[in-house]
This record gives structure tokens, C-alpha cells and sequence, in this order.
């Protein structure tokens, strides 16, 4: 994950989950931690028990815990640049990059002379220009990574990527801002950070002017020393310039390795920056002659766009095949037209181009590779038939036991049910019968005497 800028977060926030190295001066808010761990565990005595002093008493101790961890632990260091390794740089990106003789020199140049002095007067600042899937980002990953071995997942590498990081234009007084913020609290923090701008040509001008300061010759702005900060910024702007000078050596037969930074950085003053819609345009970074280095990234020709491809089959282990690499060379798109000689995207699809011929589809799979495949497929099938015939040879007798034990067990409720109901049925006729036959019996009396009883009556009526 490459650490990058979140808006939401403020620089304190950032400058305080992360503890400076062990060469450097504290920090004022760790001055306050400090501070605050000692005077927490004072109303601490024998007679004041209470949950206050206990709460301070741990809040101190996790507090003292982190900062001691931060400072003994492995970890990575703010590191003085002087300990980088230039020529393992100068190797790396001999075997890395290709086809940016002048991007490779410029950068190891100024960075190996950056890195040696220990008094600069100016953070150093580099651009990089040219068209896409050159190398920008990549050189920047290979320089982060010689600076410190986390590369950019080190919390002393910031990216920022304007689409991403400052999309809305109209915020832009918010970004600057918080950009200030973070940078100031990061290079107190680490006075060797390393800030990366992608897609700085999108920027709102001023957001380029607010890290100005940072940039020019001051020995430190409101007790902070910038002057020990890489900051790169990477855009496609004068892409079509730097193509278009390759193309013209290209047509006069002129070796590209003959391409010198004076023939680039004329071009460049004559156009690069008088675009209206590049963020450079009116920064006064231009005008202050603020940035150091203009570094140039040349189109990249089906030459290095074969090396690029041979370099990705390396780093994956596989056996460099050269009738794939021509085959994913010849699968990428080159200009102009009708010479075909810089490819459109450089170097930047090779690897999922790769990925392609890498990757057959179910419908490439050739259907019989061999005796042998033919063979242990035939195995398995026999293996699936005994093993699936034994299990369904259990799944049949297991069954039929169990159903046997569940019909028993049915039919015996069965009879149950009909002895039990035959008794209650008996019983049912039995009290039935008994208690009919009382009922009758009381019935056939009672109309006995109502027929005496009406008789006397009406004998004695008739009488009367
Ligand atoms: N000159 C080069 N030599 C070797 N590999 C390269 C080179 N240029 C690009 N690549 C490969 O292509 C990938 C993409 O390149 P990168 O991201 O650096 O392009 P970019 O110049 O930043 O392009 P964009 O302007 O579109 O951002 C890299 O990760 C790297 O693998
Ligand atoms: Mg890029």
C-alpha cells in the first residue's frame, strides 16, 4: 500500500503516530508527551488512592511504552541521505530502465550530489516530463526505494496524485492548507522526507504555490529546516515537445543516445510551459527558478519495449522465450502511423499484455496433450467410478436399514393405535350402554306416573 496524502487527516495526527528517528532532535509534540508522562503519575501517593491517578498512571505507561518502542524497535529510520548507496542506485537503474539515457543521468547526478552535501541551501526539486509509460513513476519508486528500503510504503515517502487527492478544484484554499500542514509536519517529523506530485499538471496553480516556501533558499520557515526535502513532480506536460525532438533525430538517422538535455531544454522554454491549461504555467516555481532539475523521459522504441517485456519475464521466473517477447511487442500500438517507431503506451501494458500469451483460455487448451495426460485421466475416472460405486454401495444399505427400523417402527404405532382405540372404543359402548339404559329406565318412570298422576287428575276434574 504506497502511503499517500488523505485530506481528512490533520498533520498533527500524522506527526504524532509516528516517532522520529533516534539522530534527531524531538519533536515539540513528543517534547509534550514527554512532559505529559511526567507529570501525570505526580498526584500518585500512598494516602490519594483513585481511579485518576491509576488512569494516568496507564495512560503514561502506554504512552511511554510506544514512544520507547518507536525508538528501539527495527523499524525504518529517518535516514541521513549521505548513507544512500549511489552506485547501487546507478546499477538498479542501468538494469531497470531503458531507453532514458538522460532521465537516468540527470537524476542520479543531482540526487548522488543532493545526498552528499550536508548543508544544502535548497530542498531539491525535480521534474520529470514526458509521455506516458516512460518511466516517471517507475524511476521515482526505484530513488524511493534506495532512499529508504520500504520504497513507497516508507512513512518518510509521500505520494500525492491531484486526481485523487485534490479532485475539486473549487476546494483548493482547503487543500493548501492541509497540504501545508502535512508537509510541515512530516519534514519535523523527518527533515530526509520525500514528496512525489503525480499528475502535478492537473493542479490549481496556487496548491503549486503553496508548497513554494518549501522549495526556496531559506534556512527554515517558523523553525523548520526544509532544506534536507526531496520533492518530485511527475506530468505528461511537454510530452508531444520531447516526442516529437525523438522522432526528428530518429528521421535523421541520429543515434537517440546522442539527445543532449540542452537540445530537450531548449524546446522545452520554447513551449512546455506556455500552455494555458498546465498548472506550471503561471507558478512562480517557474519564475523562481525554484525547481533544480528538468528531467526529460524520450518515447520509448519497440527496442526497449522488447527489453521491458524481457525484464517482466525475468522477474516472474519464467524462461525468456524471445518468439513471446516478439509476440507481445508486436501486440502493442506504435507511432506515427505509417513509421511505427515509438509505442503508444511505452512500457506501461507490457505486463498485462503478458499476462495474455501467459494465460491460455479453456478454449486454447489443447484437448489431448499426451499419452501421459490421456492416461491419468483415464485413472481418475476409474478411481471416481470404484469410489463413488462404494459410496453409493453405503448410501443403498444404510438406507434400506434405516427405512426397515423406521416401517417397524410405523407399523408397531399402527397396532398400537388399534388395540388402544379397539379398548377405548369397548369401553366407550360399555358406559354408553350402562349409562343409556339408566337414562330409559328413569324416562319410562317418569312417564309412568306423569300418566297415573294426569289420570287421577283428570278423574278429579271430571268428578268436580
Ligand atoms: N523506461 C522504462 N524502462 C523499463 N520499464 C519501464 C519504463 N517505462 C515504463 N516502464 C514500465 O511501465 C510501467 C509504467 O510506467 P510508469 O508508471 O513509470 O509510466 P509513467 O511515465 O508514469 O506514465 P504516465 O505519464 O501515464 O503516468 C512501469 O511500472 C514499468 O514497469
Ligand atoms: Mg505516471
Amino acid at each position: 500500500m504506497v502511503r499517500v496524502f488523505n485530506a481528512s487527516y490533520t498533520s498533527m495526527y500524522h506527526v504524532t503516530s509516528q516517532a522520529p528517528p533516534l539522530q534527531e532532535q524531538a519533536s515539540p509534540m513528543e517534547k509534550q508527551l514527554l512532559l505529559l508522562c511526567l507529570l501525570l503519575p505526580a498526584p500518585v501517593t500512598p494516602h490519594e488512592p483513585g481511579p485518576l491517578p491509576a488512569a494516568g498512571f496507564g495512560l503514561c505507561l502506554g504512552i511511554g511504552s510506544y514512544y520507547i518502542w518507536n525508538r528501539i524497535s527495527p523499524g525504518e529510520r529517518c535516514k541521513d541521505l549521505g548513507q544512500v548507496d549511489v552506485t547501487a542506485l546507478q546499477e538498479d537503474l542501468e538494469k531497470r530502465v531503458f531507453g532514458q539515457h538522460l532521465a537516468k543521468g540527470i537524476t542520479l547526478r543531482g540526487l548522488s550530489g543532493f545526498v552528499k552535501n550536508d548543508n544544502p541551501k535548497k530542498a531539491l526539486a525535480m521534474s520529470f516530463h514526458g509521455p506516458t509509460g516512460t518511466g516517471k513513476n517507475y524511476i521515482s519508486q526505484i530513488i524511493a526505494r534506495h532512499l529508504y528500503p520500504e520504497g513507497m510504503k516508507s512513512r518518510y515517502v509521500h505520494q500525492f496524485v491531484t486526481t485523487l487527492h485534490f479532485p475539486h478544484v473549487q476546494n483548493f484554499e482547503m487543500y493548501k492548507v492541509q497540504l501545508q500542514q502535512w508537509i510541515r509536519g512530516n519534514v519535523t517529523a523527518c527533515k530526509r522526507s520525500v514528496f512525489i506530485f503525480d499528475e502535478v499538471d492537473k493542479m490549481h496553480p496556487e496548491l503549486i504555490d503553496a508548497i513554494k516556501p518549501y522549495l526556496d533558499y531559506y534556512e527554515h520557515i517558523e523553525g523548520v529546516d526544509y532544506r534536507k526535502a526531496i520533492f518530485i513532480f511527475l506530468s505528461n506536460t511537454a510530452g508531444e515537445v520531447i516526442s516529437k525532438l525523438a522522432l526528428d533525430f530518429w528521421k535523421a538517422g541520429k543515434v537517440r543516445e546522442d539527445i543532449k538535455l540542452s537540445d530537450v531544454e531548449h524546446q522545452l522554454s520554447l513551449s512546455a510551459f506556455n500552455k494555458n491549461n498546465s498548472g506550471f504555467w503561471h507558478s512562480s516555481l517557474i519564475d523562481r527558478h525554484l525547481i533544480d532539475l528538468y528531467v526529460p523521459f524520450l518515447p520509448l522504441e519497440q527496442q526497449h519495449v522488447k527489453m521491458c517485456i524481457k525484464r517482466e519475464i525475468m522477474d516472474r521466473g519464467i524462461i525468456v522465450d524471445v518468439e513471446l517477447i516478439s509476440k507481445v511487442a508486436n501486440d502493442m500500438t506504435y507511432y506515427p502511423k505509417d513509421e511505427k517507431v515509438f509505442s503508444v503506451k511505452g512500457c506501461k501494458v507490457v505486463s498485462t499484455k503478458l499476462n495474455l500469451y501467459l494465460l491460455p483460455t479453456i478454449m486454447d487448451r489443447p484437448r489431448n496433450l499426451n499419452i501421459f495426460s490421456g492416461f491419468f485421466n483415464f485413472v481418475s475416472w476409474v478411481f471416481w467410478g470404484i469410489c463413488s460405486s462404494i459410496s453409493n454401495f453405503f448410501h443403498f444399505v444404510f438406507w434400506a436399514i434405516f427405512s426397515l427400523f423406521l416401517n417397524i417402527f410405523y407399523i408397531i404405532s399402527w397396532v398400537f393405535w388399534g388395540i388402544c382405540s379397539s379398548i377405548s372404543n369397548f369401553f366407550n359402548f360399555v358406559f354408553w350402554a350402562i349409562s343409556s339404559l339408566f337414562l330409559n329406565i328413569f324416562y319410562i318412570i317418569s312417564w309412568v306416573f306423569w300418566g297415573i298422576c294426569s289420570s287421577i287428575s283428570n278423574f278429579f276434574n271430571l268428578v268436580f
